[in-house]
């Protein structure tokens, strides 16, 4: 066993690993943030895509002693909505740490674009793929901000829904990149306004 620490979504989380524990498992059981899915543990589904120092990386093919010492970023870095992570889950204590949308001031209303697009979109169905594919969205949308629908479907290739069809995700996937370059262009004006 070794002590290890793992900044994830900005909050330095320390535990003891052994070899073999996973990156998914320190997430998951350690850190108690649970959207990052398990699916397959063969690098095959997506799930449980998550981001290391901006890089993403499926976190069920990756060691937590690999990442010791690194800033990790989980769906539950997007938005303010999930507010603990989960230490025992109980239908009630899940109810316990998520606040409803209604519940929240304006303010605080800010779901990453992608998240936004998909609830508008309807992306999701039994939503098990969706931390994952957002996950992936997130980081392709940031290096390739004008993207064909099939730049998308390739972009989304190591990421299986059993639900959807995809179509939606596609659509949502285009609508966010719409949204994020007009986000890009503000704060671009933004920092030039804050120059002059
Ligand atoms: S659980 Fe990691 S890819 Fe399926
Ligand atoms: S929404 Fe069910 S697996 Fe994708």
């Amino acid at each position: 066993m070794q002590e290890i620490t793992i900044t994830i979504n900005g909050k330095a989380v320390t535990a003891e690993v052994d070899e073999r524990t996973l990156l998914l498992e320190f997430i998951r059981d350690v850190a108690g943030y649970t959207g990052t899915h398990n699916g397959c543990l063969e690098a095959r589904c997506g799930c449980c895509a998550v981001e290391v120092d901006g890089d993403i990386v499926k976190s069920c093919n990756v060691l937590a002693l690999q990442v010791a010492g690194r800033s990790v970023t989980t769906i539950e870095g997007l938005s303010p909505q999930r507010l603990t992570p989960v230490e025992h889950i109980t239908t009630q204590s899940l109810a316990g740490v998520y606040e409803p949308l209604d519940a929240l001031g304006a303010d605080e209303k800010t779901l990453h674009p992608i998240q936004a697009a998909f609830h508008r979109r309807h992306a999701l169905q039994c939503g098990f793929c969706t931390p994952g594919m957002i996950m992936v969205l997130k980081d392709y949308l940031e290096d390739n901000p004008e993207p064909t629908r099939a730049d998308v479907r390739q972009a989304i290739c190591g990421n299986l829904c059993r639900c959807t069809g995809y179509q939606h995700i596609i659509d949502a996937a285009m609508e966010a990149a719409e949204e994020m370059r007009l986000q890009a262009a503000m704060a671009d004006a933004t920092a030039d306004g804050g120059d002059g």
